[in-house]
């Protein structure tokens, strides 16, 4: 991707005239089967990916490939109706991409959602799980969001990410899903890049590490979102499972179909914690 920071302001310049004044201030990121969020929100623009500068085309299957502005619970929010990974074949400059342009476009709340696997032995499919911690694998292993020159008007060369998921904002997620009767935990994500799911020695693996869910995406864009000064909820939806001792496998179509079946929940507890946020 050539120059990120000019095709940011590209990007908000294509955006910003399409609002009709409006400012949102909270951005939402729609992962597979959880697109039926943005259908909720109201006096909605939508902008398709592949108009938008810098943006690439949403190749996912269950990720519409659309933003989404307009009002819900009561805030202008700009919803991402697809999300772009990097088991996709982009960099990760181009899946954080549109959270840069977020922070361009002066929201201040990310509120980023996912499909996982669920590794600790407690959780059951269709429970929602709020990120608390997280474990960046291909971070680790050099697949860095914040790799290369640092624009130091968009944040720290050095990020500390101890804090990166705001404890008030799961706080108040939890509190409205125990309202809502919602099985809800907070819990460790680790990122892989996928798109093979995980062999069972890997989730032995990851179990002895701590992770509590595994997903193929997200981390990305929190770290993008945390180093441009935005407040971070994350939440996963676990669509399945994962169990070393069995040879019950994955698969694709089910984290979609279960994704789609929790999503009137997902929104129903979005929808509750917007106005508090
Ligand atoms: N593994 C990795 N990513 C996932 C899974 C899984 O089991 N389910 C949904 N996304």
């Amino acid at each position: 991707m050539d120059n990120p920071t000019q095709l940011t302001r590209h990007a908000r310049e294509f955006i910003q005239p399409l609002l009709g004044g409006r400012q949102p201030t909270i951005g939402i990121i729609l992962g597979s089967g959880l697109g039926g969020l943005a259908d909720e929100i109201e006096d909605a623009v939508a902008i398709p990916y592949h108009v938008i500068p810098g943006f690439v085309g949403s190749t996912a299957p269950g990720h519409a490939g659309r933003l989404v502005v307009g009002q819900l619970g009561g805030k202008t929010v700009l919803a991402m109706q697809g999300r772009f990974h990097f088991y996709e074949g982009h960099d990760m400059l181009q899946v954080t991409f549109p959270v840069r342009v977020m922070q361009a476009l002066g929201l201040e709340t990310l509120l980023v959602t996912n499909a996982a696997g669920g590794l600790n032995p407690a959780f059951q499919t269709g429970d929602l799980m709020a990120l608390s911690d997280h474990i960046f694998l291909p971070g680790m292993a050099g697949q860095n969001p914040l790799r290369g020159p640092n624009d130091d008007s968009l944040g720290p060369r050095f990020l500390p990410v101890v804090n990166a998921y705001n404890q008030e904002l799961r706080d108040i997620a939890q509190e409205e899903a125990g309202k809502q009767g919602i099985r809800f935990h907070q819990g460790t994500y680790i990122m892989l890049t996928g798109p093979n799911f995980e062999t069972r020695a890997e989730m032995r693996l990851l179990r002895a590490w701590g992770a509590d869910a595994v997903g193929m995406s997200t981390v990305p864009e929190v770290i993008v979102a945390v180093h441009g000064g935005m407040r971070v909820l994350g939440i996963s939806t676990i669509t399945n499972t994962l169990n070393p001792d069995t040879t019950i496998e994955a698969n694709g179509e089910e984290v979609i179909e279960v994704g789609k079946a929790v999503g009137p929940r997902l929104v129903s507890l979005v929808k509750a914690i917007l106005p508090r946020i």
